[in-house]
């Protein structure tokens, strides 16, 4: 990644009306919340995601993935927007209605904290906890949730679980729309922190790209979707996002 590289996506950004953002765990890791696939580092290194993170391995063991799950609260409430998810932020306020958009895989609601309003949650939040009957109990605050390992819903006694999409289930339609409209009409998408593996997320470039977006990956490893990019800044979010977003 050269300087005259980062100065050519920063002058596309620039020039742009409306910038969309894909993240994921990467743009995060600078915080200390760890991603899914790096090797040693990743969860899913340490982890089985079927037993973790799918409706079976949840039926099998809510207790398990439970106490999981509120390890990672945890860990995430203890994290603190970086550099990267405050630039997007700050120029989403510069730039005005429309002017900014997140699309995140991320369930760690650091974006918002960091203060970005247009934040689509692809695959939930974290700290959001749902009935699992779907009966519409929901739970924003971890603190307010009843007692119990894992609890139970108290109007309709199934259990709880966290608001986040597992393996095996469909992402909401209404947000996954709106993330396909974003990239659509945005002139620039850039993607943060993703190595573009799991679908439908992984396809968003591709959709930007036919709709004549430019495509401005930023991560310091090689990704599946390097090779439909306009430009690749190998780099890390919380060095590189900054600078691309840096008003004149
Ligand atoms: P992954 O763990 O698959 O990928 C993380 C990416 O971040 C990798 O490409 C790393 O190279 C990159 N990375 C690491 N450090 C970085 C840094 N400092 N700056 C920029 N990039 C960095 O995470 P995701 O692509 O987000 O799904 O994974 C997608 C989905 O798979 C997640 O949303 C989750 C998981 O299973 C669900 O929970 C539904």
């Amino acid at each position: 990644m050269t300087a005259a590289d980062v100065d050519r996506a920063r002058s596309w950004v620039h020039a742009s009306g409306r910038v969309a953002v894909l993240t994921g765990a990467g743009i995060s890791a600078e915080s200390g919340v760890p991603t899914f696939r790096d090797a040693q580092t990743g969860l899913w290194a340490k982890y089985d995601p079927m037993t973790l993170a799918s409706p079976d391995g949840f039926r099998r063991d809510p207790g398990l993935v439970w106490r999981w799950y509120t390890w990672r609260r945890e860990r995430v409430a203890q994290a603190r927007p970086n550099a990267a998810h405050l630039a997007l932020a700050r120029a989403e306020a510069a730039r005005g209605a429309g002017g900014v958009t997140v699309v995140t895989q991320n369930v760690d609601g650091l974006h918002r904290r960091a203060g970005s309003r247009a934040v689509i949650e692809l695959h939930g939040n974290l700290m959001r906890t749902v009935c699992l009957a779907r009966c519409g109990t929901a739970f924003d605050d971890p603190s307010a949730l009843p007692a119990g390992e894992p609890p139970k819903c108290p109007r309709c006694g199934a259990w709880l679980r966290p608001d986040v999409v597992w393996f095996g289930e469909m992402l909401d339609p209404d947000r996954l729309e709106a993330a396909r409209a974003a990239v659509q009409r945005c002139d620039v998408l850039l993607v943060v922190g993703t190595s573009g593996l799991v679908y439908p997320a992984a396809g968003l470039p591709a959709l930007a790209a036919r709709s004549g977006a430019r495509v401005v990956i930023v991560n310091p490893h090689p990704t599946e979707l390097d090779g439909g990019a306009t430009l690749v800044l190998r780099g890390a979010a919380a060095e590189v996002v900054p600078r691309l977003l840096q008003p004149d």
